[in-house]
């Protein structure tokens, strides 16, 4: 049986949120619109029409979230400042209700002992941003500067361990080239600009937080899933590459330093001679802290000349007869190892933490319980693989769940249910599940 003292006595647990899906009050005391109150207010977008609004109403409600954080036994709290409490508009002037809400709910962690984790960017974006173009826009570089600055300077005492954005792979792909996501834009003349200035992003923000706050421990997170080709055939495996390129290399390449990964994929080296992305390889790098990997599933690949820009169709883990969990997501513990290989193996890369991995599945409340087994079992397998990679010498350094509650789960709107913690969405009473007592025994020592 696995223990958590067998991952060391420095190793940090934690668990992880992000403002737009938690907090709710998402038009009050001064908040602004972000792109998801606008999305989820257009029919056709959330799987019945939910809104993230009031959702788990952690505004009202961090104290004694934070408590419940504690409870389950983790030294870390993630979560996400909504750029849009601070600046309404994105930029220009500030909302001092929303600055002092960040002010108590880092207070509050501190006076309970926890380790907050700020997430500066988790996806929802300034309404008013958008409005000019979004991630597309080149004006979105200064004033994502002028937010990053604004809270290192403000929180940067407080707060020493930072996150500048949350898997950008998700955010581009999802919102500005399949437009599933807010803000549900198409293309790639959308996808390319908008993945450009995430790029720039992620290091101007790394730079700002490294000037302005002493002792400061900066990462960012990369979403990242093993690609597996379906068939060992020359099309198949040429497919995985690309999926490769795009899902797991995209965004810390130019973060290494290395650019965008355009010698493996024509379609990238055309986006790097049309945009000149090379002549910005060195503002693009940042030397990362530590770097943050989310994973959930491997995918399975297989070509599929029908499918535009990729050519590749993923091969769902039902078709294939393996477990999956409600989202369709195969669980796979190995592949979940050999993800974090593939990132170990970069040469600049010597601290990993694994800021989300987790699973959704139907929980059922019966008699005031959530016997949710399957949680458990994901999660005792994904440790036991993280264990076999730390145990190999890669530089593993903590492990966030996600997530605390059940939440707004974006395009899912509430019907995936990733949390520890079962949240009636009616009355907002949270009730631990299972999993969630499996976590505390397993803190315990
Ligand atoms: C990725 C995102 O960071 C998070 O917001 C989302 O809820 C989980 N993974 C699960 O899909």
């Amino acid at each position: 049986m696995i223990k958590s003292s067998d991952f060391g006595a420095d190793f940090l647990w934690g668990v992880a949120v992000a403002a737009a899906q938690i907090e709710g009050a998402a038009a009050d005391y001064g908040k602004g619109p972000s792109i998801w109150d606008t999305f989820s207010a257009k029919s056709g977008k959330i799987k019945k029409g939910h809104k993230p609004n009031p959702s788990c109403d952690f505004y009202h409600k961090y104290i004694e979230d934070i408590a419940l954080v504690k409870h389950l036994g983790f030294g870390v709290f993630r979560f996400s400042i909504a750029w849009t409490r601070i600046f309404p508009l994105g930029r220009g002037e500030i909302n001092q209700q929303g600055v002092r809400f960040y002010h108590d709910v880092i207070d509050e962690c501190l006076l309970q002992g926890i380790v907050p984790y700020v997430t500066l960017y988790h996806w929802d974006l300034p309404q008013a941003l958008e409005d000019e173009g979004g991630w597309t826009s080149f004006s979105i570089n200064e004033a994502f500067n002028g937010f990053v600055k604004f809270c290192a300077v403000e929180f940067g005492d407080k707060v020493k361990n930072w996150i500048v954005l949350n898997e950008p792979f998700g955010y581009t792909s999802l919102g500005y080239m399949l437009g599933v996501h807010a803000p549900g834009k198409t293309g790639l003349s959308n996808f390319f600009p908008a993945v450009l200035h995430t790029a720039l992003a992620q290091a101007d923000g790394g730079n700002i937080l490294r000037s302005e706050i002493r002792n400061a421990n900066i990462g960012t997170t990369y979403s990242c899933s093993e690609i597996l080709p379906y068939t060992q055939s020359d099309d198949d495996l040429l497919a995985a590459k690309r999926v490769d390129c795009l899902i797991n290399r995209l965004f810390v390449e130019p973060a290494l330093g290395m650019g965008f990964p355009s010698a493996d994929w024509d379609l990238l080296e055309k986006f790097q001679i049309e945009y000149g992305t090379w002549r910005l390889n060195n503002r693009m790098k940042f030397d990362f802290d530590f770097i943050g990997l989310q994973n959930y599933f491997p995918l399975t690949v297989k070509y599929n000349a029908f499918i535009p820009v990729i050519q590749a169709w993923e091969v769902k883990a039902k078709s294939r007869k393996k477990p999956h969990t409600a989202m369709g997501w195969e669980v796979n513990a190995a592949s979940f190892y050999n993800i974090i290989k593939q990132f170990a193996a970069y040469p600049n890369i010597n601290n990993i933490m694994i800021t989300e991995n987790g699973a959704a599945y139907h929980d059922k409340v019966a008699d005031g319980n959530i016997v949710d087994t399957e949680r458990i079992e994901y999660y005792k397998l994904y440790l036991a693989a993280l264990l076999k990679a730390k145990n190999e010498g890669i530089a593993i350094t903590g492990y966030m769940a996600w997530t605390l509650m059940d939440n707004f789960e974006w395009a899912e709107g509430y019907n995936a249910r990733f949390g520890l913690v079962h949240t009636d969405f009616k009355t907002l009473k949270r009730t631990i599940k299972y999993s969630g007592h499996w976590w505390h025994e397993f803190l315990k020592n």
